[in-house]
């Protein structure tokens, strides 16, 4: 079975059996004959490079659904079901002037997923909306939900990628968001820039996620046109002290202030400035405007991709002394 049409770089890689649920009672049967060590838990396939053929059981999670669970004047409490596709979602609250969301319109991927990582864009990330999400034990099959705090949510992290990584599935996530009063998060350099093209002084939720659409399309490949996995590292961050030092080196460099002693440095700068923009080696290659994208012209592989990856990061150290962190999942 080729996985090509199941992650967005379009990586062929084959899997011997291949398993889809759309219900809970499927995903349990599932769990108690298949041992969890013996799985590899599919979702959207979007930040994951397989470099290889699985051994393991693939178990794609296609659990549809939402509903809203509570309502109150002012907020609304939806319960959505891991297999939904996170940008309809995004649409649907839009629609449905449900508002929070907005500005991480068109990110690829689903539902389920999104905790994983904490998937961020312009000013918001997950946690903003997230309430609590379902999740089921992958060996004692109980379902446990946690809550906001329990998450530890940080920059493209939390608990599900460290203390319990790889024991649970997701299969819900409850998102808390306004009926009015919206907190409209137009903070972020590009967005601001759009409305005033626009002559949009007084936005909508509406005009944010379309606007947030505009500069996604102009910046990130389409997966379904070139494979990709949006931003491939981290932005690192780095000490002030290691921060002037490169300042002193490169006065140009942007950054983002996270405490006193703590500071981020775009990594698509970095790659930019090393000359990988555009770079191309065979099928593998970085997109042309944006150097955070690894991308998959066709026919590349996961190992291609790994070691371009690679190359990076052996590159950036030698000239900035600076290790980058792989954010897309490498699966081995
Ligand atoms: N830059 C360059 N050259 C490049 C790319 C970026 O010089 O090729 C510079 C830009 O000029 C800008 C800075 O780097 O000064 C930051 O770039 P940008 O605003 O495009 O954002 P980013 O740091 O590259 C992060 C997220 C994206 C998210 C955007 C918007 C990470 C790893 N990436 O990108 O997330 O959409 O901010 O909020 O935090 C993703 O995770 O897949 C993703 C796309």
């Amino acid at each position: 079975f080729s996985l090509k049409d199941y992650n967005t770089f379009g990586i062929a890689a084959k899997a011997k059996t291949f398993v889809e649920i759309t219900n809970e009672e499927e995903l349990k049967e599932v769990l108690k004959q298949v041992y969890a060590s013996e799985l590899f838990v599919l979702g959207g396939g979007s930040n994951c490079l397989f470099t290889k053929d699985f051994e393991a059981t693939v178990l794609h999670i296609n659990l549809k659904g939402k509903q809203v669970v509570h309502e109150t004047e002012d907020e609304v409490f939806l319960k959505v079901n891991a297999g939904e596709n996170w940008h309809e979602l995004v649409l649907f609250c839009v629609e449905n002037n449900y508002g929070g969301m907005e500005n991480l319109s068109l990110i690829p991927g689903q539902v389920g997923t999104s905790p994983i990582q904490n998937i961020g864009a312009y000013g918001v990330e997950l946690k903003d909306v997230f309430a609590e999400c379902e999740a089921i034990h992958m060996q004692t099959l109980e379902k446990r939900i946690f809550t906001k705090e329990e998450c530890k949510f940080g920059y493209r992290n939390s608990i599900f990628k460290n203390e319990i990584k790889g024991e649970y599935i997701i299969t819900s996530v409850t998102f808390q968001l306004t009926k009015n009063n919206h907190q409209l998060k137009t903070g972020y350099g590009a967005i601001l820039n759009e409305l005033d093209k626009k002559g949009i002084s007084d936005p909508s939720i509406k005009d944010i996620s379309d606007v947030v659409i505009a500069i996604r399309q102009q910046k990130l490949p389409n997966p379904k046109e070139i494979g990709n996995s949006g931003s491939f590292f981290k932005n690192p961050i780095v000490s002030a002290a290691a921060f002037n030092k490169l300042q002193e080196k490169f006065p140009e460099v942007p950054s983002y202030q996270i405490s006193e002693k703590e500071i981020k440095v775009p990594a698509g700068w970095l790659i930019d400035q090393a000359g990988f923009k555009g770079y191309r080696d065979g099928d593998a290659g970085i997109h042309k405007h944006q150097a955070l994208v690894l991308v998959n012209y066709g026919e590349a592989t996961g190992e291609d991709l790994l070691n371009l990856a690679k190359l990076i990061q052996q590159k950036i150290q030698k000239k900035f002394e600076i290790f980058l962190e792989m954010e897309v999942n490498i699966i081995k």
